[in-house]
């Protein structure tokens, strides 16, 4: 059930999509386990101690390096003194969205215990992150790399790189999460954030080394909880070459634009005389630019970086808008299989459904909330998927929000617009930008049954209300359809004492 989104908003907003393609079930997989501790403990990113999410004592988490349809075994005990779940941002859980992570689909963690997530990268390759995603967590760290390589028969569309390095960047406070939630709890806005961390660094903190003449793969992910950034390294040129999962058009860029909660891999040759180069990440589209910057050290560096960090782009949106348009789809290149990217050809299928979404804010009892479509989320009392599994009443309503969105103006879209639509190699992702008083349009092959939460990812927004879940069922109870829900399923609210098995 093919479906067109057109998303609208007056303020940039960034909507975040886990429906996706395809499906074919094999068995023998391979299996990795994880087991990850999750605790409170000191950091000091931007020279002051704060009290940050570790897991087995890592900030940011360990990353998850895994190979395509591996099933990923992941025991976490929740060591913190509240709830707790970790979400697996653009890994696409066919048929499983009990696992996603996301209080709507899936129990919190009490604390003490433990709970073990049972993924599979079906049919995935590339780059993306897991994150924390209750409570507003998300501020204090729990969030890591997660890179699916290509099996080894399928061909790559560029040689092996020298290193492959994960670069988690995004915009940092000083206040800890439970001061900045309590900000939001009684009813504010966040304030601006204190900086920009790279890998749980701030300034001059981060140091990637790199060996002349070689070239590395890096793989940028903006975890942050609200600023678009862009990325650049001194002196060096980016070849673009994978947008999460999807193997791109191989275009050099200068800097690039990374939005929160978007993911990129490009290549990057030490091509330099052998001295150290920053890295430097900036915030796009604040009057006051945030600016960190790292270095890119050459093993045979004769001396430390020289000159100011490179500037980039600052306010500037059409910038944006040209290189957002030309990050496409290679599709000769071959993807999760061998058959090149380009053999589903997504422009020929008939939309069967519209939905406009428009963002909103306003206050509700004098606090500040967010909606889409003039709805804002509030969780009820039992997960929206176990009330759908165990048929709990009163918990959710089909189309509890419009199709259309009651006021829409500004940059109108109307379905002329259609017509300006790249229907031939756009990119699949799991996050698009949409631009203030503009708007996105997003197609969703509607394959995947579940629950599956559709929310803003400046993280604030999201945690105020701007947020749902889009409901995808089938009458048949077939496993081609929908996994059972797993044996291991913790039950709450009305849920509790039910039982994942017919007794
Ligand atoms: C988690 O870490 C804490 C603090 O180091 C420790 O007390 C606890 O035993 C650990 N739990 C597990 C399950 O490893
Ligand atoms: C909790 O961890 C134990 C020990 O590793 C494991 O046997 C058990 O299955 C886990 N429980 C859940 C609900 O995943
Ligand atoms: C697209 O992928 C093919 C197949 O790997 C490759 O030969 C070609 O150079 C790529 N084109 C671009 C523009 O990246
Ligand atoms: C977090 O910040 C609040 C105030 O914003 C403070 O009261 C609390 O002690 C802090 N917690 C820790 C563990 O640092
Ligand atoms: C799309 O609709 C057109 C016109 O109704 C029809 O001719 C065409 O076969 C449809 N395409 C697909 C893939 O269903
Ligand atoms: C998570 O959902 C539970 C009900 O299942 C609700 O009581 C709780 O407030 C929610 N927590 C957050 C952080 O949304």
């Amino acid at each position: 059930m093919p479906l067109n989104l057109a998303v609208k908003s007056s303020v940039c907003a960034l909507l975040c999509l886990t429906v996706s393609l395809f499906a074919i079930v094999k068995a023998d997989d391979p299996y990795r386990f994880f087991n990850w501790n999750v605790t409170y403990g000191d950091i000091y990113p931007l020279g002051v101690r704060q009290q940050g999410i570790l897991i087995n004592g890592q900030f940011p988490g360990p990353d998850i390096h895994s190979v395509t349809n591996d099933n990923l075994i992941i025991n976490v005990f929740n060591s913190l003194k509240e709830p707790f779940l970790i979400s697996w941002s653009g890994i696409q859980q066919r048929r499983n969205s009990f696992e996603d992570g996301v209080n709507g689909t899936t129990c919190p963690i009490p604390p003490g215990k433990n709970f073990t997530y049972i993924l599979q990268v079906k049919d995935q390759i590339g780059s993306f992150y897991y994150f924390p995603s209750l409570a507003f967590h998300k501020a204090a760290g729990g969030f890591g790399g997660i890179r699916i390589l290509s099996r080894p028969r399928i061909p790559v569309p560029f040689p092996d790189p020298a290193g492959d390095y994960t670069l988690l960047i995004g915009d940092w406070y000083k206040k800890n999460h439970t001061g900045l939630k309590g900000i939001l709890d009684r009813g504010n806005k966040l304030p601006f954030p204190d900086g920009i961390l790279i890998n749980g660094r701030g300034p001059k903190g981060y140091s990637l080394t790199v060996e002349q003449g070689k070239t590395y793969r890096l793989r940028i992910s903006n975890v942050g909880l609200q600023n678009s950034l862009n990325f650049r390294v001194q002196n060096h040129k980016m070849k673009l070459v994978e947008v999460e999962g999807t193997h791109t058009l191989q275009t050099t860029y200068s800097s690039l634009d990374v939005h929160v909660g978007q993911s990129y891999s490009v290549l990057i040759t030490a091509d330099q005389p052998g001295q150290d180069y920053y890295i430097v990440v900036s915030s796009r589209f604040t009057s006051q630019v945030l600016t960190t910057t790292g270095v890119l050290h050459y093993s045979n560096s004769a001396g430390p970086v020289s000159g100011d960090p490179p500037g980039g782009p600052t306010v500037q949106i059409d910038w944006s808008l040209n290189q957002a348009r030309s990050i496409r789809t290679n599709l000769t290149a071959s993807g999760p299989r061998p058959n090149p990217q380009g053999s589903y050809h997504y422009g020929l299928i008939n939309t069967t459904k519209t939905i406009k979404i428009s963002s909103s804010a306003g206050q509700v009892n004098g606090k500040q909330r967010y909606a889409l479509n003039s709805v804002s989320y509030v969780a009820p009392d039992t997960p929206l998927k176990l009330a759908d599994y165990f048929k709990i009443d009163g918990v959710f309503r089909d189309g509890s929000i419009s199709y259309n969105p009651y006021c829409m103006d500004g940059g109108q879209w109307t379905s002329n617009s259609r017509n300006q639509y790249n229907l031939r190699d756009a990119v699949s992702r799991s996050t698009v930008q949409v631009y203030p008083k503009s708007w996105t349009a997003i197609y969703i092959a509607l394959d995947n049954v579940g629950m599956w939460n559709m929310r803003s990812e400046f993280w604030a927004r999201q945690y105020l209300g701007q947020q749902f879940y889009l409901r995808v069922y089938t009458s048949s109870t077939s496993l081609r359809d929908e996994f059972p829900i797993p044996k291991n399923a913790l039950l709450c609210g009305r849920a509790a004492g039910r039982h994942t098995r017919p007794l």
